[in-house]
């Protein structure tokens, strides 16, 4: 059955995936704000757990220790927060970076987790003590991505700046630049046996390098478009590159054989994590499902059937403001009652509505404090200026719409759009 298997449920685009040591359970991080947690003992009939709504920005990198009991998820608000899967409990926020958090590593013994952010640091925190513990600086620009090397003695990071670098666990301290590329490096794995470490470039570069020599030991895809995502299983030997071509290519690491190759439908690979025997991968990407494929034996990749994400719809033929909502709110809002697990409430009846005050959504402090009332003219202001300037601290990310005459035809239609709608009030 086409998309059987499929982890549905998210209400944004999927920017990372992992899975638990037991290889039964699913964490998935979205742009929706939200990770959820998945059981898929049963592959064909997946079930979602716990749904974690504490950030106040997408999530980007998410992993579970090796307890299986708890994950870490790290998002554009810049923190790092320590979940309980079972209870659904956040158990610490790590907080310290000044911009996003985009990739997340625990050392193999589960006491430490290594953040990579772009504000150009990384920073390990032991979750035992629950405090910072080193500031890793050195790179030259956003760091991309992190790993420990499987002793546990040693981070890579790598980045904007292409290089990957060394840094030393106990006391924070740079070892030395491992490899120099000559365009940026997106994703890391570190090989079993600790010898070697595999990569991918914004340039379509993926490769695997000798750590010590700093030669490329193999080169296993040159693509037109950038390496996004990487999955790798020890324990079944094979490696996984997802790209912004959307295709996803697995190795064999025994011998650096291909084993299969997808070309996804849906755009861009973000996260990538392999399940179940190995055999299995989980994928993300701009639509707001966690699709399922199952690769060994040779199995075809079955996209999902129904309506296609509402990213890929051409907008031709829309008015103005229907457009300028189409392509600046809907990702985040929807105009019905169900907010379908979107980042933002629904702005279902919105007009005359005091902010803050849709039961059930996690509002930031800073909007249930405010005392505005949404009309024409405080939406207008949210977006002629930026949120951040009507409302400090709010959890809606900066954008502007600085043309008066665009602003004006959104909030035009969507006054219409919502006074439309049965049984609501409107101002
Ligand atoms: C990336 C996600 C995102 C996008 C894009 C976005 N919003 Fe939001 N919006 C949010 C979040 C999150 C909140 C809750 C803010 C808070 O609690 O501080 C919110 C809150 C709101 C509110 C207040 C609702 C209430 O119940 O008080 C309005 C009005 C709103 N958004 C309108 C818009 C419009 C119009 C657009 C497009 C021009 C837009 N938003 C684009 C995420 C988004």
């Amino acid at each position: 059955m086409p998309g059987q298997g499929d982890l549905k449920g998210h209400g944004g685009p999927v920017k990372s995936v992992a899975t638990s040591p037991d290889g039964v359970g699913i964490v998935s991080g979205s742009f929706d704000y939200s990770m959820m947690y998945w059981d898929v003992a049963d592959a064909a009939n997946p079930a979602l757990r716990k749904r974690f709504s504490d950030h106040d920005g997408a999530v980007n990198a998410v992993a579970v220790l090796p307890d299986g009991r708890h994950a870490v998820t790290g998002s554009d608000d810049g923190m790092v927060r320590l979940l309980d899967l079972k209870t659904g409990a956040v158990e610490h926020v790590f907080e310290g970076h000044d911009l996003k958090v985009v990739d997340l590593a625990v050392s193999p013994d589960g006491k430490l987790v290594v953040s990579a952010s772009w504000d150009r640091t990384l920073r390990i925190w032991s979750l035992a003590e629950r405090r910072l513990l080193h500031v890793l600086k050195g790179h030259r620009n956003t760091v991309n991505a992190a790993v420990f090397s499987t002793d546990g003695q040693f981070i890579y990071s790598t980045g904007t700046d292409a290089a990957i670098r060394k840094w030393k666990v106990s006391d924070g301290s740079e070892q030395r630049v491992v490899y120099r590329n000559g365009w940026g490096i997106n994703v890391l794995a570190a090989l079993p046996g600790g010898r070697e470490l595999a990569f991918g470039a914004l340039n379509g570069t993926a490769a695997v390098l000798d750590i010590e020599s700093g030669e490329i030991a193999h080169q296993l895809a040159q693509r037109d478009r950038p390496i996004l995502s990487v999955a790798m299983s020890a324990e079944h030997k094979v490696l996984a590159f997802g790209g912004g071509d959307g295709i996803v290519s697995v190795h064999d690491m025994n011998d650096w054989t291909p084993v299969k190759l997808l070309d996804n439908p849906y755009g861009p690979i973000w996260a990538l994590t392999f399940a179940g025997d190995g055999d299995t991968l989980y994928l993300g990407g701009l639509d707001d499902t966690v699709h399922y494929w199952q690769f060994r034996p040779g199995r075809d990749f079955e996209p999902a059937r129904g309506k296609f994400p509402r990213r890929f719809q051409a907008d031709e033929g829309l008015s103005v403001g229907e457009r300028q909502f189409a392509r600046k709110c809907s990702v985040c809002h929807t105009l019905s009652p169900d907010d379908a697990n979107r980042a933002g409430p629904t702005l279902y009846g919105v007009f005359g509505r005091e902010a803050g005050t849709l039961p059930g959504y996690p509002y930031s402090k800073a909007l249930l404090d405010s005392d505005i009332v949404w009309n024409a003219e405080t939406i207008g202001k949210l977006f002629e200026k930026g949120p951040q300037h009507l409302v400090p601290g709010t959890k809606m990310p900066l954008q502007k719409m600085s043309n008066a005459e665009e602003r004006d035809a959104m909030i035009a239609w969507l006054k219409e759009k919502t006074k439309s709608l049965p049984g609501q009030a409107t101002e």
